[in-house]
């Protein structure tokens, strides 16, 4: 079955980055000129999702306004004469954009099971839009999607890591590879260091088939006290074949300010109008 939908879960606090988030939702910092949400959306439409469900909280209401269209603005730039064309793929339709509340921050897991009256009785898509994936040659998920239409039923997008990168993460007990493709034979949640089952993690692309709903509707809080996603999807596995997907590209962990930094040069440096000058200064300001 086509993959139509993703959901975005974009009601957790930030705190790592305060006081900018404070004010301002996480999902919205911009890496370079375009915040952190509009990279998932685009890596979403790219994939040929149809349908966007936005898990969102209190004090996340310009992701909503980022998608809707700016009448005013528009307007005043027509008045002008001037371009709107940096608003390109900003304009969402109600009928593909959804918004659902997360009243209280309980945890990945239950943010993805705010929003199943949406996604209904289908396989649908989970994307994180801190972590900024840039594929080499396609977005993720469009690569996540390539691998579905061969083998069906859960994937999950693994990256390798250094060992003691493991406790932050959840990791991959894996079984046969063939290929991109990594059989799955368990997930662990956060390992303690040196106890994890590979240095496979999961940097937040999913396909999930709809049974997943059901577990988390019963699942417990889990490490850190939150209601963890990957404790439900360890449920299904011997139950639905599940898959590990080595993603070709580059991981920006842009929920850490390191990574945050990183992805804002690296995507500058890349920049047709300012790459050049930003290295050349790069190079004088590191001397
Ligand atoms: P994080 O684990 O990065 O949590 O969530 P966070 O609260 O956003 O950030 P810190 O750790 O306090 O700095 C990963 C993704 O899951 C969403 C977040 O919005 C983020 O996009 N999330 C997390 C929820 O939607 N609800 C939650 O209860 C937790």
């Amino acid at each position: 079955m086509t993959i139509r939908k993703a959901v975005f879960p974009v009601a957790g606090l930030g705190t790592r980055f305060l006081p900018a988030t404070k004010a301002v939702p996480k999902e919205m910092l911009p890496v370079v000129d375009r915040p952190l949400i509009q990279y998932a959306v685009d890596e979403a439409l790219e994939a040929g999702i149809e349908t966007m469900i936005f898990v969102t909280g209190r004090g996340k209401g310009a992701i909503e306004d980022h998608f809707d269209i700016a009448f005013e603005l528009e307007r005043t730039q027509a008045d002008r004469g001037k371009s709107v064309a940096a608003l390109e793929g900003t304009r969402l339709t109600p009928g593909n954009a959804v918004f659902v509340r997360q009243q209280e921050p309980r945890g990945l897991g239950h943010a993805i099971w705010c929003a199943r009256d949406i996604v209904g009785n289908e396989p649908f898509a989970i994307i994180l839009p801190d972590e900024l994936l840039v594929g080499r040659h396609k977005g993720c998920l469009a690569q996540m999607i390539d691998q579905y239409e061969k083998v069906g039923g859960n994937l999950v997008c693994a990256l390798e890591v250094p060992a003691e990168e493991t406790p932050s993460y959840g990791v991959i007990d894996p079984g046969a590879q063939d290929g991109v493709l990594t059989e799955v034979k368990g997930l662990v949640e956060k390992p303690a260091l040196g106890t994890a089952p590979s240095n496979l993690m999961l940097p937040g692309r999913y396909i999930l088939q709809p049974e997943v709903m059901d577990l988390l509707a019963t699942q417990e809080a889990g490490a850190g006290g939150e209601v963890q996603l990957t404790d439900s999807m360890a449920k299904l596995i011997g139950q639905q074949p599940f898959h590990g997907v080595t993603f070709d590209g580059e991981r920006f962990d842009c929920g850490s300010k390191l990574g945050f930094a990183q992805a804002n040069f690296a995507l500058a440096c890349r920049d047709a109008a300012m790459g050049d000058e930003l290295k050349s200064w790069a190079r004088g300001f590191l001397d």
